[in-house]
């Protein structure tokens, strides 16, 4: 099992931020937003992770991650989107990386309290999608589903009558097809590539299932959620709570950035 960061975008929602930094490069309390997805992945056991950059920023992400975990056990590799295309586009610039086999992909601006390791790790082929319980669910992809089995019975993008009050998170498990699905999409009225089109694929192939998650989730795109994820990191320690490879991590990059800074003075 392999990771994708979908670090890009054009974060309309968060100018003027995003007119000087990238999005996920921001500051979600004390840390760039980008080590929460980061995080994830690697605490759920994945150690090959793809990260997905606009071609602007792409020095920065170097500059921050590019050696941050060699000697750690993480391989972290990168990949740059000229213009952003739709979040299945991350299938087709990683189909290399991903040689065939099977991926997490998560965007690089929502941030999980939940673990997702026995989610990830008991995934055996089609693929998987996420549930969260949420007050507005017209806001956001919709997914019914059977209690019990976790048989999807449909998905609806932002619909005026929610038939479930379960929004789809941006993470999404699928097999090694994902690319071959990605590449057959047509693109849609904005002209995205839509990644409801990748869940119907697996859907219709009766192939498509899906876990609630029960913990904190934000997705921080907005000013208003990003002001909420970095109030919950640093009133629950959320932060300090990061698997040991990424606060160890973080933690030398400070000491070595600590000890340049200092033989310049
Ligand atoms: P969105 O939040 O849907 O879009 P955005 O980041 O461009 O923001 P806005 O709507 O405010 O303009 O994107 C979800 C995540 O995926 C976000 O982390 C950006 C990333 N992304 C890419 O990296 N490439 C893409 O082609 C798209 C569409 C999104």
């Amino acid at each position: 099992m392999k990771g994708i960061i979908l670090a890009g975008g054009t974060g309309t929602r968060l100018l003027p931020l995003t007119a000087v930094l990238v999005k996920q490069l921001l500051p979600v309390y004390d840390r760039p937003m980008i080590f929460y997805p980061l995080n994830t992945l690697i605490k759920a056991g994945i150690r090959d992770i793809l990260i997905i950059v606009p071609p602007e920023y792409s020095g920065s992400y170097l500059n921050l991650l590019g050696s941050m975990f060699s000697g750690r056990g993480i391989n972290i590799s990168f990949v740059v989107q000229k213009r952003p295309g739709g979040l299945p586009e991350a299938f087709i610039l990683g189909e290399d990386f991903l040689d065939g086999g099977a991926s997490t992909l998560i965007l690089g601006d929502n941030i999980f309290e939940d673990d997702f390791t026995d989610a990830i790790g008991s995934f055996t082929g089609g693929g998987r999608i996420f549930a969260k319980e949420v007050p507005d669910p017209e806001r956001y992809g919709v997914v019914e589903f059977e209690n019990g089995t976790g048989k999807v019975l449909s998905i609806e993008e932002k619909p005026s009558v929610p038939k479930s009050r379960f929004a789809i998170p941006g993470i999404y498990v699928y097999d090694g097809r994902a690319s071959e699905i990605a590449r057959g999409l047509s693109r849609s009225e904005r002209g995205e590539l839509e990644i409801v089109d990748m869940h119907r694929a697996y859907l219709d192939r009766g192939e498509l299932d899906v876990r609630s998650i029960s913990g904190a989730y934000f997705d921080a795109g907005t000013h208003d959620s990003l002001l909420e994820a970095s109030v919950y990191v640093k009133e629950k320690g959320f932060g300090s709570r990061f698997h040991p490879i990424v606060n160890d991590a973080i933690s030398e990059f400070d000491a070595e950035y600590k000890r340049l800074v200092s033989l310049q003075k």
